[in-house]
């Protein structure tokens, strides 16, 4: 067997197994639909929506406050309001318990906060209302038994493609 045919059965009997195990391990939580089953439009759960939504703005309100860019930070904290408005909307409950309830108790407050910080254009008192909305965050993972989902300011950007520190 040549290089080439050695690494295509390799590959081979790698994505057999994958599939064999994708199969085992979504087996175990329900059966496959049929192939042919019409499909459903995927639903987000509440991990999904915090991973998606939630945790990039929160991360980019963050840069931008400390970047001192207002009217970018003013932006993001729109949006990250809006997300949660969404979030409430979608799924009301999470276990049993309401999701509007526990989001207006653990942000509402520091939400205000980073509002008059970004109105008055003030770094030091950003940073502190910040780490409040951050606190609150891992206030709510705590009382929704996510205890080990810990939140905290970011240390750098992830988004290479994004400028945080021209203002417009
Ligand atoms: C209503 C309470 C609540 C608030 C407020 C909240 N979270 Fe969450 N978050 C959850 C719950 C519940 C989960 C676990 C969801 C699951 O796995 O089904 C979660 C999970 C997460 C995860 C893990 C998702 C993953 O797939 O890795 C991240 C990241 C996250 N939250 C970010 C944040 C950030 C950032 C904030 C604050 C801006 C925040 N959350 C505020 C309830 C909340």
């Amino acid at each position: 067997m040549d290089k080439r045919a050695a690494l295509i059965a390799g590959l081979a009997v790698t994505c057999l197994l994958a599939a064999r195990s994708a199969t085992l391990s979504q087996g175990a939580q329900q059966p496959a639909p049929p192939p042919d089953a019409a499909p459903v439009p995927y639903a987000l759960t509440m991990g999904d929506m915090m991973n998606t939504l939630v945790q990039p703005r929160h991360a980019k309100l963050g840069i931008a406050g400390r970047a001192g860019n207002w009217p970018l930070a003013g932006y993001a904290l729109v949006e990250i309001r809006q997300t949660f408005a969404g979030i409430v909307k979608a799924q009301p409950r999470f276990r049993g318990y309401p999701v509007g309830e526990l989001v207006d108790a653990a942000l509402s407050a520091p939400l205000r906060a980073v509002d008059a910080a970004i109105k008055q254009q003030d770094t030091a008192k950003f940073a502190a209302a910040y780490d409040q909305l951050t606190q609150g965050c891992n206030a709510c993972h705590a009382s929704l038994d996510h205890p080990f989902v810990v939140i905290k300011a970011p240390a750098a950007s992830a988004f290479p493609d994004q400028d945080f520190d021209t203002q417009r």
